[in-house]
């Protein structure tokens, strides 16, 4: 680990390699306290690459042993190793270069390159982490035949595993034993995995369309194997719609999933091995929310997408890496629409974008979907790679519609089948198989921030006219922005809650945006009133629509519009307005106002009530209030206790004035027979959920008593940790009762006991602080698991900011502690988990300071470059 000033890297600079790696052979013996990995490859210069360049090997912390070439030892004087580069002089044109290195798996805390997870040697390698493994031109435009042996004690490693087809196996001496496997793909070093241990495993079947049988096996521990079906279920759901949508099939006789307990993503989509976090492929009734049930679905997918949208087309550099993210969500999300309800989950979607997108557009780390430069690239793993990536792929949907869209990813993929190439590349294909100028369009790709699009509405001789206005706030670094290519999709309802017809003869349209101010006339044919507009249906554009909706308006759009994007958008706007409103009323008031707020919207939610039974889970939506995060982003300073005591004060109030709705509700989606993970049993849970929240913050009565029994009764954890969450949260009769026995009951459950370890540490206020430090020095909590980190620190810091920001700034102190602490074990957590400070700027003065002074000191000694380029960032 060095310290922070790691060199700026720059899409600019970026140059071709300089040699190819037609083979790659790899022998990698496994030990208890070293490894030995010794590999073979063939070399070839470029034709196009300087003559006098020398030959280039990534490597970080391997001990090299051996280095020979054409098999004769190469001359010490003829290479350099600095730790981090290999420098080979006089290297022939074409050659055979091995080298031999040891390496440490069993200290390996960062979880980047081979490592031991709960007695089993896994490997993670995208973005940098191969060269951990060994010398290599670790970069994604070098893509090679790779043909891999692994070896290791048979008794304990039974089972050897990696990528493409097992080709041969034997037995040696001292009761080891290896296999090799030969992968048949060109690959870049980041796709490469390995697997060692005694796993149990699920297998299946999958037939595709073209008659070709595929071997599907899931491995886990043992007493995890009766987790494993609705990933199987999932797998071969995602297999199915990526055939009969994008017309792609698999590529190789096994796709393999591999769980492992320590990992710093969520999963990895190796070629023929993914390797997964067991928080996204493990899922069981009793201990699985529907949360994580839809979650595995969406992850086991998205690895499955990536066969083609990122191994059979790679990226050529980092920059790129929202080719294959960017797609691949809108790929992932579109499945998950089609296995559920694609209204709910565009909302979902757009909730995650505006929630955790927007802010990140609006403070220090900001950067375009493809950045021009970074110093680690694990730190661009973003939302703004993933999910605005995925919203600029949406938008190209949108703007060429569904057929021509696929005539451009058929062309993708078929041009580029086995190439590294960029986000212009893809643009190309979708301008050139739809005939559209998509010039324009390519800013979004360059140009970082949200942008506003302000929308006026008047009526002029007759006509309805709409003027949009765009623009984009600066970024750091980039001060100026251009306009952008927009797909706006619209209908505007009459006053008999229908929708007009429009100059196209539809009533619907997608307007196409291109200036920084535009107009456009609907004709109203003799009506006089102005219609109601539904703006940017669907989401259209990922971009804050600032129109002066009336409240009456906004409660037309609730009752009479028939998106469903746009009728939440509508509820989230009355929502931010109540609260906003509240936030001014001081002291004891407040009770007041907000029944006056709660009054003002009942006919509206009781409405939504009403048609709930149409689709459960969109009223439990509509339902929702914004989060405090989301309501005080909103806000030009972070007025975290205000936001609170307003939302907690509206929240009361609705849960009283609906209050025998709220237990009709209760009843009315209380599930009889076994648990399903369907989607309309879902919505029906998450509606009884949102029931039992208001009934809370009502103070009802009844409620410590029904929550208990459903806590107790619940034969899933959906309910059970439903009931759980509002006990404790509450400080309800019971809650420390029912906490002791969810731990005496899951205690060996670890995906489980991080869900006890999140209620606690999500409870409002400051006095959660010191529960979080005993949190941390509880006998399960381990710094070197990700998932039981995120499950304290992330979750204090992101969903729990009356603790977090507590103007002691004693959850500053306690978080910047942890974030030393956790650097020193993993890197990339450490650097990911800082982000939650990137607020700083928004925060009042007080509380900015010591927040800038927690995080000031933690620089005072040396950190990792992963940590100092956030916090530095931030400080900045
Ligand atoms: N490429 C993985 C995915 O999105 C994410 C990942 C990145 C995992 C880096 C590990 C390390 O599917
Ligand atoms: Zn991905």
């Amino acid at each position: 680990m060095r310290d922070g000033q790691a060199d700026l890297i720059r899409l600019a600079d970026y140059q071709a390699p300089v040699f190819h790696v037609p083979r790659t052979s790899l022998d990698v013996a496994l030990y208890d306290d070293y490894s030995r990995v010794t590999t073979t490859l063939e070399l070839e210069r470029r034709a196009d690459a300087d003559p006098a360049a020398d030959y280039v090997f990534d490597g970080v912390e391997l001990a090299l042993c051996r280095l020979e070439v054409d098999g004769q030892p190469w001359p010490k004087a003829q290479y350099d190793y600095d730790g981090e580069r290999l420098v080979i002089r006089g290297l022939p044109e074409r050659c055979t270069l091995l080298t031999e290195v040891t390496i440490k798996p069993h200290l390996n805390t960062a979880l980047e390159g081979l490592y031991m997870s709960r007695g089993m040697f896994c490997t993670q390698c995208e973005a940098e982490g191969f060269r951990r493994i060994t010398f290599y031109p670790d970069r994604p435009d070098v893509l090679s035949r790779f043909v891999t042996t692994i070896r290791a004690d048979k008794a304990r490693f039974p089972l050897l595993l990696s990528n493409g087809n097992p080709v041969a196996r034997g037995e040696e001496a001292d009761g080891r034993h290896w296999v090799t496997w030969e992968d048949p793909h060109p690959k870049p070093s980041y796709l490469f995995a390995l697997v060692a241990g005694d796993l149990a495993c699920l297998e299946d079947q999958y037939q595709t369309g073209s008659g070709r049988t595929v071997s599907l096996q899931i491995y886990a521990e043992p007493r995890d194997l009766d987790k494993l079906d609705h990933a199987m279920r999932s797998l071969k759901a995602a297999m199915a719609w990526d055939e009969r949508v994008y017309g792609l099939e698999y590529d190789l006789d096994i796709y393999m999933i591999v769980a492992v307990s320590h990992f710093n993503m969520g999963a990895m989509e190796n070629k023929g091995l993914n390797i997964f976090n067991t928080a996204c492929v493990l899922a069981h009734p009793a201990t699985t929310t529907d949360a994580g049930f839809q979650r595995v679905e969406s992850v086991v997918g998205h690895e499955y997408f990536h066969n083609w949208s990122g191994n059979r087309v790679t990226c050529r550099d980092w920059f790129q890496l929202s080719l294959k993210e960017g797609l691949t969500v809108f790929r992932d999300q579109c499945f998950s629409a089609d296995m559920n309800s694609a209204a709910v989950k565009r909302v979902e979607d757009v909730d995650v974008l505006r929630a955790v997108q927007f802010p990140e557009d609006q403070g220090p780390m900001a950067h375009p979907v493809r950045p021009a430069a970074y110093q680690k690239i694990d730190n661009f793993y973003t939302v703004t790679i993933y999910e605005k990536g995925a919203e600029l792929v949406r938008m190209q949907h949108e703007l060429l519609g569904a057929e021509r869209f696929r005539a451009g990813t058929d062309l993708y993929f078929r041009r580029f089948d086995g190439q590294a190439v960029t986000t212009d590349d893809f643009l190309d294909c979708m301008a050139e198989a739809s005939g559209l100028d998509l010039q324009q369009f390519r800013r979004w790709y360059d140009q970082a921030g949200t942008p506003h699009l302000a929308v006026q509405g008047h009526i002029e001789q007759g006509d309805y006219v709409l003027t949009f206005r765009q623009w984009t706030p600066p970024t750091p670094g980039q001060p100026d922005k251009q306009p952008l290519m927009m797909p706006v999709r619209l209908a505007l309802f009459g006053a008999d809650g229908q929708r007009l017809p429009l100059p196209d003869g539809s009533t619907e349209t997608v307007l196409v945006l291109t200036q920084e101010e535009q107009s456009f006339r609907f004709p109203l044919h003799g009506q006089k009133e102005a219609p109601v507009p539904s703006l940017l249906r669907g989401f259209s554009a990922p971009v804050e629509l600032d129109y002066a909706f009336t409240t009456e308006q906004l409660h037309f759009l609730l009752a009479h519009d028939d998106d469903g994007y746009s009728r939440w958008d509508a509820a989230q706007r009355l929502y931010h307005a109540a609260v906003t409103r509240l936030l001014s009323v001081p002291g004891e008031a407040v009770r007041a106002a907000a029944e006056d707020e709660a009054a003002a919207l009942a006919p509206a939610l009781r409405q939504v009530l009403a048609r709930a039974d149409d689709d459960a889970a969109a009223a439990a939506l509509l339902l929702t209030l914004p989060s405090e995060q989301a309501l005080a982003d909103r806000l030009p300073e972070l007025d975290v206790d205000g936001v609170h005591r307003a939302r907690e004060a509206l929240r009361a109030a609705i849960g009283e004035q609906l209050s025998s709705l709220w237990w009709q509700a209760e009843q009315n989606n209380t599930l009889a027979g076994p648990y399903r993970p369907v989607a309309a049993d879902i919505g029906r849970r998450s509606l009884r959920h949102c029931a039992l929240a208001y009934l809370a913050a009502a103070g009802d009565a009844r409620l410590a008593g029904h929550l208990t029994v459903l806590f107790q009764q619940a034969d899933n954890m959906t309910d059970q940790l439903g009931a759980l969450r509002l006990l404790v949260h509450y400080g309800l009769p019971g809650a420390d009762e029912a906490l002791d026995a969810f731990a005496r009951q899951w205690h060996d459950e670890a995906l489980v006991m991080d869900q006890w370890f999140t209620v606690q540490a999500t409870v409002p206020g400051e006095t959660t602080l010191s529960r979080v430090q005993a949190l941390l020095a509880h006998e399960g909590f381990d710094w070197r698991v990700p998932n039981r980190v995120r499950a304290v620190l992330g979750a204090l810091a992101n969903a729990n900011p009356t603790a977090f920001h507590a103007a002691s700034g004693e959850g500053y102190r306690l978080y910047a502690d942890a974030l030393g602490r956790l650097d020193a074990v993993n890197p990339q957590v450490a650097a990911r988990m800082a982000n939650a400070c990137a607020r700083l700027p928004r925060l009042p003065e007080g509380r900015r300071a010591l927040l800038g002074g927690a995080l000031r000191g933690l620089l005072k000694v040396p950190r990792s470059a992963n940590l100092t380029e956030v916090l530095e960032r931030i400080l900045a």
